[in-house]
């Protein structure tokens, strides 16, 4: 008899292991590009940690920044092949997919963040989030980083400035255009080499928000930044459809849920993020700011604004005429 309870003890034991084992959280990998203290790094923080408070025993988000994972050159493939789950490219990388996203890059379109963020939440905005729907990604928001600014080995007041110099781009045509219409070189490098680049002098420049340029060191290297405010620097928060779609329904709905106030709160800290990490590198002596006349502004507006044709027919002139319509 005894040995017969030892032996129900032992096999309740390894069922009760089975259902264990069965029970372990399923991993999500969260995988981006930028260091953690950003707007970025800190949404996909406040994710991992409001997955792990409401449904943790189901799932546990694993988050790699600073592109240890995949540099973004591979993140959208990565994607596709399930190798990750979330990702948060710029607005700027995904012309493999979409030619609709590139308004976003279109240089001195809106005047300040309110208008990109109008211009987000409106019915054309949302739309672009459909636009890589076909490819079997899903765009579940925009996330905020901010406006882009210039930084050089030699500062950079009017557009002759830029003449002959190499400035790293993002992976983007219209970005391309636009330092080609300052007679510059554009330069389509992963955000992973920029630093090297730039401290080795291989390039002379690049374009970046307040928080990148900071928390990436580009301003010890950089002895310039114009504070242009001349593009924009968002994201869109991607998954795929197969990922999303195969997943239980009351738990997307929980991921989901997670995810817009993740989004909320990186947006929410975005703008001031970028003031505070403009206010260090002004502190820091390393770099020197530079503000533009009005004059000199206007010049660089003139040169750089005629991109917006080049790109009109692959944008759609009503999805442009949206954008420019948010600034109001
Ligand atoms: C860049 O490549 O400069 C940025 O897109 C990096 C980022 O994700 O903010």
């Amino acid at each position: 008899m005894k040995k017969l309870k030892t032996m129900f003890s032992a096999l309740a034991l390894c069922a009760g292991m089975t259902a264990f084992a069965h029970a372990a959280p399923e991993t999500i990998k969260f995988s981006h590009v930028v260091a953690e203290n950003t707007p970025k790094g800190q949404m996909a923080l406040k994710f991992r940690d409001l997955v792990a408070e409401r449904i943790g025993d189901k799932y546990v988000v694993e988050v790699y920044p600073n592109s240890q994972l995949f540099g973004d050159g591979k993140e959208m493939e990565a994607l596709l092949l399930g190798d990750v789950h979330f990702i948060a490219p710029s607005l700027s990388k995904f012309s493999k997919y979409t030619k609709k996203l590139q308004v976003y890059d279109l240089p001195f379109l809106f005047k300040d963040m309110e208008a990109v963020d109008r211009f987000q939440q409106s019915e054309a905005g949302q739309q672009l989030l459909e636009s890589v729907k076909s490819k079997g990604l899903i765009g579940l928001g925009y996330l905020h980083n901010g406006l882009k600014q210039l930084s050089a080995n030699d500062p950079l007041h009017v557009p002759g400035d830029a003449d002959g110099k190499k400035f790293r781009i993002m992976s983007s045509d219209v970005l391309a255009a636009q330092f080609e219409a300052v007679d510059a070189v554009p330069l389509k490098k992963p955000f992973s080499e920029v630093f090297t680049l730039l401290q080795t002098r291989a390039i002379d420049g690049q374009e970046n928000t307040w928080s990148n340029i900071y928390s990436k060191k580009f301003f010890e290297v950089q002895p310039y930044i114009t504070e242009s405010n001349h593009g924009v620097l968002d994201y869109m928060v991607t998954t795929s459809t197969e990922f999303w779609m195969t997943m239980p329904d009351e738990d997307r709905a929980v991921l989901k849920k997670a995810l817009a106030e993740a989004v909320a709160h990186g947006n929410a800290i975005a703008n001031e993020k970028s003031m505070k990490d403009r206010q260090k590198i002004l502190e820091s002596g390393r770099s020197k700011i530079i503000t533009l006349s009005d004059d000199e502004r206007q010049q660089w507006v003139e040169v750089m604004r005629p991109v917006w044709g080049e790109f009109q027919d692959e944008i759609g002139e009503d999805i442009i005429q949206a954008a420019v319509a948010s600034n109001q």
